[in-house]
């Protein structure tokens, strides 16, 4: 008996108001889409996921890739019918489908699992989740008979006014037996104010057949919250944001002003590590013992060693190693890869290049397209001039080498261990192992140059 995972990312999401498909939109960065997915995996309950996708179904089927199989809803009539059309794979007709919705991106792992063995264990035919919240307008809501079990469930803009007082609502997440799904899917109708096929009504129609509903009331309402336009999009990440804080918090990562600190749900952060206000850590991102972060940081799919500090700077898809400083006001991307005791200070880029240990670029400096070894200095101003316009180019720089301020490295070059560069100078030539080289007009002062301009009062005075 299979247990089928069934979610439904084939709306628009009109309330959105842009032309994204709703369950792509991220939080924190990430899909919402690809949560309710990886969520799904994490409660290893689930044998096999579907995902409905219609509108521009290109942009969720990139997101989430061959993980899971997809149904195709070319015109999206409703619920019920986003369901109707996965039909054919859902083929394993004693196995039980567990349908969420596609905008709901905080439901938890936990909460899959719960509800589905619930579900089993009570022998459902039907298990409805609902939760009850402040502000229930917008949501389908519960009617409950008198002796406390599932009637039916009224959309809200069908609801009568003593309707909508109800404060429990349908989460919109369902496990039902394949059997009965379908056959009651067959019987729904669209007549209804918004002429959609609500996968709601299946509620009365078993009902009617006497299978047995039964409900699982959620206790933390938020994770049912559906998203629905960009305000409650706001909202859910709030949310996140603060579960994935909190979580760090307790492991031992110390945050200043947690609620300016954005985490992504992958990130890795050992203990003792500090994190300062208005950072951004995302993506597949590691950050390790004792390092420092931030403030007005962003760091993205990037590694960072043990006792590294980073200020005020961006690290995107790079690695730095341990003891190393980056920033104030560095920018590492492209897969820069900083060795360990560096310092990359103020103004300084570092794009596809590698570093060894011990290397230094303390202000304003371009390192590009370069393999630069340990014990290095690039003085203030230094640029490994790789782009002619059309192509890149590549630099070496071997170990114990002094570039001087202003330099111009042009690319490609070759710059052999223990040499020196003499500031301002524009090399174009390889430098061999153990030179000096200079590159720059020789200084001429011209003697009274000024008195013979200006005649001699002037420069007197
Ligand atoms: C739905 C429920 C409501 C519940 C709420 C919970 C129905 C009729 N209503 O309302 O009772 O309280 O969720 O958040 O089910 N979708 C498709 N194809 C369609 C229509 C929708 O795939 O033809 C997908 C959407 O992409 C979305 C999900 O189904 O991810 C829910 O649709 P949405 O329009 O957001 O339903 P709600 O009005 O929120
Ligand atoms: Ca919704």
């Amino acid at each position: 008996m299979k247990k089928y995972a069934l979610v439904l990312a084939a709306g628009k999401g009109t309330r959105m108001k842009t032309e994204m498909p709703k369950c792509a939109y991220p939080l924190i960065r990430k899909p919402m889409i690809a949560y309710i997915v990886e969520n799904i995996r994490n409660s290893h309950i689930i044998d096999e996921t579907v995902v409905v996708v219609g509108h521009k179904r290109e942009i969720i089927q990139e997101i989430l890739g061959d993980t899971v199989k997809y149904a195709v809803q070319t015109e999206q009539l409703g619920t019920g019918h986003a369901v109707m059309v996965a039909e054919e794979l859902i083929s394993d007709l004693d196995g039980d489908t567990m349908i969420l919705p596609g905008d709901m991106p905080l439901v938890d792992d936990i909460v899959i699992e719960k509800v589905f063995r619930e579900h089993i264990d009570r022998r459902h035919d039907m298990t409805v989740m609902t939760t009850k919240i402040d502000d229930p307008s917008g949501y389908g809501r519960i009617i409950r008979n008198d002796s406390g079990y599932l009637d039916s469930i009224i959309e809200h803009h069908e609801a009568t006014s003593g309707q909508r007082m109800i404060d429990e609502i349908n989460t919109g997440m369902y496990v039902v037996k394949n059997r009965i799904l379908f056959s009651a899917l067959k019987r729904i109708t669209n007549n209804n104010l918004k002429h959609e096929y609500y996968l709601t009504d299946i509620v009365n129609i078993l009902k009617q057949d006497g299978y047995v509903i039964g409900t699982y009331a959620l206790k933390e309402s938020y994770k049912a919250m559906g998203v629905n336009d960009l305000y409650s999009l706001s909202i859910a990440e709030a949310k996140l944001r603060l579960k994935i804080n909190k979580q760090h918090m307790i492991n031992g990562v110390a945050m200043i002003n947690p609620e300016t600190i954005t985490i992504g749900h992958n990130v890795i952060i050992e203990e003792n590590v500090v994190i300062h206000p208005n950072t951004y850590i995302t993506g597949n991102s590691v950050i390790k013992k004792g390092a420092q972060i931030g403030p007005n940081t962003e760091i993205h799919e990037s590694s960072i060693g043990e006792r590294v500090i980073c200020r005020h700077s961006l690290v995107y898809n790079s690695i730095v190693h341990e003891d190393t400083t980056v920033g104030p006001f560095a920018h590492l991307r492209d897969g820069a890869n900083i060795g360990a005791h560096n310092r990359i200070g103020n103004f300084v880029e570092v794009k596809k290049s590698s570093t060894g240990d011990n290397t230094k670029a303390s202000h304003l400096a371009y390192i590009g397209d370069t393999t630069c070894g340990s014990h290095v200095n690039f003085g203030c101003g230094a640029v490994t001039v790789n782009y002619d316009g059309k192509q890149k180019y590549q630099t070496f720089i071997g170990d114990d080498v002094f570039i001087g301020c202003n330099v111009n490295l042009i690319a490609p070059i070759r710059i052999e261990d223990n040499s020196f560069i003499a500031a301002g100078s524009t090399l174009t030539q390889n430098v061999p192992k153990g030179s000096l080289a200079i590159a720059r007009a020789y200084q001429v002062n011209k003697a009274d140059y000024m008195m013979d301009r200006n005649g001699k009062d002037k420069v007197e005075k």
